[in-house]
């Protein structure tokens, strides 16, 4: 790989590098964002013009916790563009961080990604002292595929790591600043040396490795935290069965410090823009290269019926649930986040619609207003959308819905089933307020309450 310009290696080693973001999505702007914090000159791109003149406006377009805070706090340091001219004018390192949906097959749609590659050829600018960094979720062998695309169109002198990020929606600042650890591959050791020391001030362990296996870490993280979780769901499922409390169960697994505590809270399921797509384009790409990864299969249809099993649930104690008024506690799929994507309550939404019932609907920070919530009766507060209700579900563990008065709660409801999905409450406690109670993979509803 063709060196840069001594004068430039120069001004790269003396000062700082400066970051440049395409993609002012979610990971672009925390990425963005949080760089800045550690004093980097930012500029962020995004083809939305809406979007940039919102953000040139002091607007944060998505919810995430600490992020508007941060962003006012290093707006000097910020910038947005709707040029790449602009971004390569002002940046040396270039992260990547636009969207890689899933596509009908499972395979991950990276006609973004090739459309940065496209655009890169057509503008002026790009040349030896950027550093592309993939940040956005890519296939193992994206990497080459673009380096290839860059060699071909005469950017062979643009430097291409790959750097995925392990940011969790609603802790994301925390995520990016304090990381367990950063995982930087490269094709030239140099320009991994340069991405590398962006993050030095973090002190967080730095891997440093091959571009196909920078990104097989992604997937492979994703992928085994989604199985913790269907595997803890399972387990619940049994204890359902055979009168164990999954919580004590994932309790006492999680201090063997092999297992680890984390990500064992059963529940009606993942969602969210992460897992529920890269489990399926690791599926997909170890299907594309011949090998069949049975386990993958089973934590994605897991997934699938755990966030069914709520029906069965209600059917057990209000029989047909034709006409029945149920109330949706939570929408958005985790606390922290006003995101909907693959969200359990779209899933448990529509199949109460299709049994017939009334559902309404509370969510502290989702208004709505989607079309997959037709047919869905929004309320204004947690109290309102119980009031008569035949059943209520807690769907999303936000703190104002765990902290109810569940004794006013059940009060206003007209029969007091209540599911918990979160296994949030406590259900001794909430059997003593007279609720028909069931978690997942809790105290069965027949077991006696001490008074
Ligand atoms: C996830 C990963 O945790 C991040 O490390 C990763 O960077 C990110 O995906 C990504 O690939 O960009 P996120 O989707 O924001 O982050 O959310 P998580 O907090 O991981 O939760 C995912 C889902 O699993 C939620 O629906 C949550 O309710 C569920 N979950 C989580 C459980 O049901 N049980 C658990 O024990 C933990």
């Amino acid at each position: 790989m063709t060196e840069g310009a001594p004068a430039e290696a120069e001004r790269v080693a003396g000062g700082r590098e400066r970051v440049g973001v395409i993609g002012a999505g979610y990971v672009g702007l925390v990425t963005g964002v949080c760089l800045a914090s550690m004093g980097y000159q930012v500029t962020l791109r995004d083809i939305d013009a809406a979007k940039v003149a919102a953000l040139n406006d002091g607007q944060v377009p998505i919810y995430e916790p600490g992020l508007a805070e941060l962003m006012e706090e290093h707006r000097e340091r910020l910038t947005y563009t709707l040029s790449l001219e602009r971004l390569l004018e002002r940046s040396d390192i270039v992260f990547i961080a636009v969207d890689t949906p899933p596509s009908y097959s499972g395979d991950a749609d990276l006609s973004r990604v090739m459309s940065v590659v496209d655009e890169l050829e057509k503008v002026a600018g790009a040349d030896a002292r950027h550093v592309l960094v993939m940040k956005s979720t890519v296939p193992v062998g994206t990497g080459e595929r673009v380096r290839a695309e860059l060699d071909a169109r005469g950017l062979a002198d643009v430097g291409y790591c790959s750097n995925p990020e392990f940011l969790k929606e609603g802790a994301a600042i925390a995520d990016f600043l304090r990381p367990d650890r950063v995982v930087i591959g490269s094709f030239d050791d140099a320009q991994g040396d340069r991405v590398a020391a962006l993050y030095e001030p973090l002190g967080a362990p730095i891997i440093r490795t091959s571009v196909p296996s920078a990104e097989m870490v992604k997937y492979a993280s994703n992928a085994f935290l989604a199985t913790k979780i269907s595997f803890i769901n399972e387990i619940a499922n049994v204890c359902e069965e055979v009168g164990a409390d999954v919580d004590v169960v994932a309790a006492g697994m999680g201090l063997d410090s092999r297992i680890g505590r984390s990500f064992l809270r059963a529940g009606i399921g993942f969602g969210g823009s992460c897992f529920p797509k890269d489990v399926s384009a690791l599926k997909q790409l170890a299907g594309n290269s011949g090998y069949h990864f049975q386990l993958l299969t089973s934590v994605i249809e897991v997934n699938e019926l755990q966030k069914r099993r709520v029906i069965g649930k209600l059917k057990k104690h209000l029989g047909s649930l034709e006409g029945k008024r149920v109330a949706l506690l939570g929408l958005a799929f985790k606390p922290g986040t006003d995101d909907m994507r693959e969200a359990s309550s779209l899933v448990l939404a529509a199949r109460l619609l299709a049994e017939g019932a009334e559902v309404l609907a509370y969510d502290p920070v989702v208004d709505g207003g989607m079309d997959r919530l037709k047919g869905v009766a929004i309320r204004e507060s947690a109290e309102e959308v119980v009031e008569g209700a035949d059943a209520a579900v807690l769907v999303t563990e936000w703190d104002s819905i765990v902290g109810m008065d569940w004794a006013a709660v059940r009060e206003s409801m007209r029969s007091p089933v209540l599911i918990d999905g979160r296994n949030a409450l406590d259900p001794v406690e909430m059997m003593r307020l007279g609720y028909v109670f069931e978690g997942i993979g809790r105290l069965p509803a027949h077991v006696d309450v001490p008074s």
